[in-house]
């Protein structure tokens, strides 16, 4: 190497040096649109004070709960102040300008002030949010941390969303989760940045929501007799003998909205129709086909025949519970399901074909989408929109439905091509009940794979879109059905951390996206997730076995770890090898592998036989 070449590559070496240590500093998760590093920080000390502008009560509002956040763990009573202009040191001022979207921030820290301005409350919500990131990971705790240097390191940042609707899902029917765990979960949506929450509050399995005007169906409707243990293709069931019950109050219900609201989080009611009905069914059997009286709260998983039969007192009933929904949830949206609706009751009831040949229907396809037209029509009466899962556009799709494209992108690509907004929500990139990790080493899940990197690697934007659909779009939102998933701690194990990824694919620009430095930062939220009591999936510490054939035909084994800074360990017939290469497969063999991390084990250690 020459002197002058020598020069560069050690001015190169020092400059990118400099640079990781810089982003070292900056563990925010979604990662930024714009963060430009700066030297220096801002202490918070006795002098600090929050600015902000008391004409606007969402500003005031914000500011209390920040600096009530920073005196439960530092101790430090910082007040909140008028913003009188007067750039104060010591300050962090809160400021909402016109210039920028209403999610959208800028956030400006140096040595003597913290400067948040925003186009609305929300934006300021988000500032607050990578604020509290760039803070030590104890901002997240319940209590006094002791020995935290409470600082912020230097930075400027500009930061807007880029999809609008940014959710998470959870299913409350298959199993039941308390008031205290919703919002758990909501705080954890707003962490990630996420404005809405898809609240699935019926299903076959059990009715969860108070409507008083049919108080059955919460009294016969929330009950099921007993529940199936275990795996649904075990052979024979087996089934638990006890009833299981749970619902939420309308008040209770209303609670979560406003406690959603003030995290900037809309909750979107899902009432399933015609399918997937069977607790409403239960409790009222003038909804089925021919009144059947023997139709139960179902015990056990699956699709299910029993559906709600389209006559008009069916829609009476739905009208009126969905007039007491749309009076607890103001959202725009309210879903409507539509999935997975057998038609066979429809076949074979007289009421039904009465109306096919009336209604001069080609076919019962044709029913299911008269059905959702008429439930269309009279919440757009009511100035709100319908979402239904993609089997609405079967026979039909409502005029202004939004289609959540689930089976696969199929779906919203039709539905977007017909100018119909769409939210993806693919089995195969969204679905969070599917395994994250090898099976063998997981909790029981439902099945599927789907590991952390592909959430990552999740791209919303079908490539089959035509340029012009894809503004049809609005975002994504991450499934989470709980058929396997018996208490909250479970939830928690199968929605972290893939929802950090996900969030990244939801807020962060497409070309920011960088697996390798997503990692590295997914290990400071695990912190996080430790300071908030997150039951996270370790799955990510876990050791992947890949195996492959040479050219000359013997069999490699690759292994590998999400974990970026863990060393992978293995052992052959008792000894122990530091994996560096690739391991030739020469005879029947088990491997065993494990990651440690500075010699201290972080995954299980995992064993797979190779032949
Ligand atoms: C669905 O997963 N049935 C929407
Ligand atoms: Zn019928």
């Amino acid at each position: 190497m020459n002197s002058n070449i020598m020069k560069i590559f050690i001015l190169l070496s020092f400059f990118s040096g400099v640079f990781m240590i810089q982003a070292a500093k900056y563990q925010i998760i979604p990662i930024p649109q714009k963060l430009i590093p700066k030297n220096g920080s801002f202490k918070f000390n006795s002098k600090t004070v929050v600015l902000c502008d008391f004409n606007c009560p969402e500003e005031v509002r914000l500011a209390h709960q920040f600096v009530s956040q920073i005196q439960l763990v530092s101790g430090l009573n910082i007040p909140v102040l008028r913003n009188q202009q007067n750039l104060n040191a010591r300050a962090i001022i809160f400021k909402l300008t016109t210039d920028s979207g209403a999610e959208s921030y800028r956030l400006k820290v140096t040595p003597n002030f913290i400067q948040i301005n925003a186009g609305a409350a929300a934006g300021i919500f988000y500032a607050m949010q990578t604020l509290y990131q760039l803070m030590p990971v104890e901002i997240y705790g319940n209590k006094l941390a002791h020995k935290v240097k409470w600082q912020v390191p230097c930075v400027e940042i500009v930061d807007a969303p880029r999809f609008a609707y940014r959710g998470l899902h959870l299913d409350v029917s298959r199993h039941f989760f308390s008031i205290n765990f919703i919002k758990k979960y909501l705080d954890a949506m707003a962490i990630h940045k996420l404005n809405t929450f898809h609240w699935h509050l019926t299903d076959d399995q059990g009715w969860r929501i108070e409507i008083k005007k049919y108080p059955k169906l919460t009294q016969v409707g929330s009950i099921r007799a007993q529940t199936l243990e275990g795996y649904y293709f075990s052979n024979p069931q087996k089934f638990d003998g006890k009833p299981y019950g749970g619902f939420y109050t309308q008040d209770e219900a209303r609670e979560i909205v406003a406690y959603a609201a003030q995290r900037f989080i809309t909750v979107i009611p899902e009432i399933e129709m015609p399918g997937h009905s069977e607790a409403a069914l239960a409790s009222y059997p003038f909804l089925s086909c021919n009144n059947d009286t023997t139709i139960r709260v179902a015990t056990n998983w699956g699709i299910f025949k029993d559906v709600f039969c389209p006559r008009d007192t069916t829609f009476r009933f739905l009208e009126n519970v969905l007039t007491e929904i749309m009076d607890i949830f103001p959202s725009k949206f309210i879903h409507i399901g539509g999935d997975e609706c057998p038609k066979d009751r429809w076949k074979s009831c007289s009421d039904c074909q009465q109306l096919i040949q009336k209604l001069d229907l080609k076919d019962e396809n044709g029913l299911q989408s008269y059905f959702i037209h008429r439930i269309e029509n009279f919440l757009n009466a009511h100035g709100r929109s319908i979402i239904g899962w993609d089997e609405i556009l079967d026979g039909g799709l409502a005029p202004n439905a939004t289609v959540m494209s689930w089976r696969g992108t199929a779906g919203g690509v039709e539905a977007a091509n017909a100018g119909h907004n769409v939210i993806m929500t693919p089995v195969t990139s969204c679905y969070f009940d599917h395994y994250q990790g090898d099976p063998s080493t997981e909790p029981l899940a439902i099945g599927g794979f789907l590991p952390i990197s592909q959430v990552y690697a999740y791209e919303p934007i079908a490539p089959e879109l035509a340029a012009n659909d894809k503004k049809y779009v609005l975002g994504s939102q991450a499934n989470v059905w709980t058929e396997y998933m018996p208490n909250s701690r479970q939830v928690e194990y199968m929605v972290f951390p893939r929802l950090a990824a996900l969030s990244e694919v939801l807020w962060s620009g497409k070309n920011q996206r960088n697996w390798n430095d997503f990692r590295g930062r997914l290990l400071t939220q695990f912190e996080r997730y430790k300071q908030l009591d997150i039951n996270y999936s370790k799955a990510f510490f876990n050791v992947s076995f890949q195996s492959q054939l040479t050219t000359d035909h013997q069999t490699q084994v690759f292994l590998s770890c999400d974990d970026p800074i863990a060393e992978i360990y293995y052992w052959i017939s008792g000894k122990k090898f530091r994996y560096t290469h690739p391991i030739i497969v020469d005879k029947n063999m088990i491997i065993n592998a494990q990651a440690f991390e500075k010699k201290i084990p972080v995954g299980k250690l995992l064993s797979k036989t190779f032949h």
